[in-house]
């Protein structure tokens, strides 16, 4: 099969004033069709860089990135935001929302830069993700009407809504609480199973165990590269969690 990223040797140095910071030291790393991977490693080592490089937002400064076999590493500025916008989503732990905007507008922008859509489509196509993401209810509510988690789904419905073959998401949960942050995963994992390749970056253990392998960096480099031994399900862990909340209601 053709990974969906294919990444060797690559580097990343960002020149700040005087001086050279190697954000990426030579990475290499393949990453399968239908893969969930979660990429952790202390702050500043260069989880962030790399995902904007996955994500065709930035260039490398060498190395090789294939992306459905396709070489992306020298594609000029236009290509890129193509490339992105038809084969990529993001999500980020600030949810990025526009703050005067309704849900269903939110979900619809994307189809505005890519190929044509037709507006009824755009409409159908853009409830049909707000739906599989449990906020059918909610198509005309703004951002400060939503809770954070409602805000990421949001997110991930404008993410998903081109249908990308790669889904990229940096600290989703770096922002909610502990029930909210495992219903996002479930949501993840929900993707996952049907067939969407997931590359998502946490500083948190647990949440990295709700992924199929883990790849761990530091210091611009892999330092660890493993699959999951006993991966979390989000239906048990929500679970639990009620269990646990309504023990100590009691209690
Ligand atoms: N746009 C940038 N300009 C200059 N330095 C940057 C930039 N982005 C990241 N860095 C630096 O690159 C290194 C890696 O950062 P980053 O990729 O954000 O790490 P992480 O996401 O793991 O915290 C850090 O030293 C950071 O300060
Ligand atoms: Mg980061």
């Amino acid at each position: 099969m053709t990974p969906v990223i294919s990444v060797h040797d690559l580097t990343k140095t960002y020149r700040v004033g005087e001086v050279d910071v190697r954000a990426l030291r030579g990475v290499s790393l393949d990453v399968q069709p239908g893969e969930f991977v979660a990429l952790t490693g202390p702050s500043g080592s260069g989880k962030s860089t790399f995902m904007h490089l996955a994500g065709c937002l930035d260039r490398p400064t060498s190395g090789a990135y294939l992306l459905n076999g396709r070489d992306v590493s020298s594609l000029g500025t236009r290509d890129l935001s193509r490339v992105r916008n038809r084969e990529i989503g993001f999500v980020f732990q600030g949810f990025n929302l526009l703050p005067r905007t309704t849900a269903l507008e939110q979900v619809e922008l994307p189809m505005l830069y890519g190929p044509a859509v037709a507006a009824m489509e755009r409409h159908a196509r853009a409830i049909a993700a707000l739906q599989a993401v449990g906020l059918g209810e909610r198509l005309d509510h703004h951002p400060n009407q939503l809770s954070g988690g409602q805000q990421q789904r949001v997110a991930i419905a404008r993410a998903l809504v081109n249908k990308p073959v790669l889904l990229l998401a940096d600290e989703p949960t770096g922002n909610l609480d502990t029930r909210t942050s495992i219903e996002v995963m479930g949501i993840f994992q929900k993707l996952n199973a049907e067939g969407l390749t997931i590359v998502l970056v946490t500083h948190e253990p647990d949440i990295a165990e709700y992924a199929t392998r883990i790849v761990a960096f530091r210091d611009g480099r892999v330092r660890s590269d493993r699959p999951v031994a006993v991966r979390r399900s989000a239906d048990t862990e929500l679970r639990n969690y009620e269990l646990q909340a309504a023990e100590e209601e009691v209690a």
